[in-house]
């Protein structure tokens, strides 16, 4: 092991939950222990957008107890960012001024905090400073609330999420029941192209209040099946729930809210279409057709920012994973991912796994399709005994006067 000293810095980047705040915790109290290797320790405001503009704050001035309170604290704490950055043999403008920074502020550790899109991020400023000869570890710190990402058994943020949508699903299970007259409800949940968070309802179905269907983007959507398959339930029981991703498409590849908006939706710098608002659009249908009451309920940012319903497990591997991934990075190890991967057996056990940056990149992890029923309208039990693990244990988050106690940093800039 060669031992690199500088300075490090780290960004959070895309779309928070409820945890990601644990993994920055993890990497801030780990780096500031080893003071002899690691000289500042910077947090980007606004993830590469804050190195491009030179603004992030120096952690090393932050309280102690306040970066231990990041572990319950949801949301970006150093706000986050969807930027992406151009192909470096077209346009390399941007990853000049990150190493333009990187040099001035000595940044010999790099450490980024995301999803896909960040660790493509991640993985192009990788292989941008190894081919500008600057000696610099950088490491991927998952997290995603889609639990999309390749090569590990699950991401840091969708178990919270998970756990979450399950409860939440339960609770709207027992309040849409309550009168004697009919009723249906169309539960949106957040997963672009993965269905994981939506499978999530199915937790929910092992105490007796899950939904009747749940309909993933991995199997394309047909509005006349659903409304066959809500009909036939509702004429027999008059209550039916329905789980639906916000990225269910139409076989035409059209997301649900598209097909009442046209080409009015608007889209990100990575090319995503802004979802939300499936399950109005898919209430209104079932309301025409059956003539039904019918809620729309889209958990929106609920469902990513609910701390005070966060698995511990889940905090406590998003803390594992930053805690990780400076320790790799000390020991000498660059350019990869921290990933887990479950140890074979009964008994729930991860077990940490280096996964190579260029891998992970750009790659999607969906829900195996035989976890999916054959209609393409309910999830298996499989689903069930890999997911169950991941919510257990309840957060040790703080209440003060009735409310949680979040982390107030200083934020002082550099
Ligand atoms: O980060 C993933 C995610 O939460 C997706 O599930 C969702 O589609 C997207 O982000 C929403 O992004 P934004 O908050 O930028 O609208």
């Amino acid at each position: 092991m060669t031992t690199l000293k500088g300075n490090l810095m780290f960004g959070q980047s895309g779309g928070p939950t409820s945890v990601i705040n644990a993994s920055a915790a993890g990497v801030f109290i780990e780096a500031l222990k080893h003071s002899d290797v690691i000289e500042k320790v910077y947090g980007a405001a606004n993830g590469i957008v804050g190195i491009l503009n030179e603004k992030f704050y120096d952690i090393g001035q932050e309280d102690p107890e306040e970066l231990e309170m990041l572990k319950y604290t949801p949301s970006s704490s150093l706000g986050s960012c969807r930027y992406k950055l151009a192909d470096v043999n077209k346009d390399d403008t941007d990853y000049q001024r990150l190493l333009e920074v990187f040099r001035k502020y000595n940044i010999r550790y790099f450490l980024y905090n995301g999803g896909n899109d960040s660790m493509d991020t991640c993985n192009k400023i990788s292989k941008f400073l190894q081919k500008s000869g600057y000696e610099c570890r950088v490491m991927g710190v998952p997290k995603t609330i889609d639990n999309d990402l390749f090569g590990t058994d699950h991401c840091p943020g969708f178990a919270s999420a998970a756990k979450y949508i399950a409860t939440t699903t339960m609770e709207v299970f027992l309040d849409a029941r309550v009168y004697d007259t009919g009723m249906i409800c169309v539960i949106e949940i957040m997963g672009r192209h993965a269905g994981w968070l939506t499978a999530a309802t199915r937790l929910a179905c092992e105490k007796g209040c899950g939904p009747d269907l749940i309909y993933l983007p991995e199997v394309p959507f047909d509005i006349n099946e659903m409304i066959t398959d809500v009909t036939r339930i509702y004429e027999k029981n008059k209550k039916v729930i329905i789980a639906v991703s916000e990225g269910v498409q139409t076989k035409d590849g059209l997301f649900i809210p598209e097909l009442v908006a046209g080409d009015d939706v608007s889209v990100d710098s990575f090319g995503h279409k802004q979802l939300g608002g499936t399950a109005v659009v898919l209430a209104d249908i079932l309301k025409k057709e059956t003539g039904a009451k019918v809620r729309g309920i889209e958990l929106s940012l609920m469902q990513r920012c609910a701390s005070h319903c966060a698995s511990q497990t889940d905090i406590d591997e998003s803390f594992l994973a930053g805690q990780t991934a400076v320790i790799k990075a000390i020991e000498g190890l660059t350019d990869y991912m921290i990933g887990f991967e479950r140890a074979p057996g009964k008994e729930y056990k991860c077990d940490i796994e280096l996964i190579p940056l260029n891998d992970v990149a750009n790659t999607e992890k969906k829900v195996p399709r035989d976890w999916i029923n054959a209609a393409g309208n309910f999830v298996t039990e499989d689903f069930v005994d890999y997911a169950l693990p991941l919510i257990q244990n309840e957060t040790k988050q703080q209440i003060v006067d009735g409310l949680p106690r979040f982390a107030n940093l200083k934020k002082v800039l550099v």
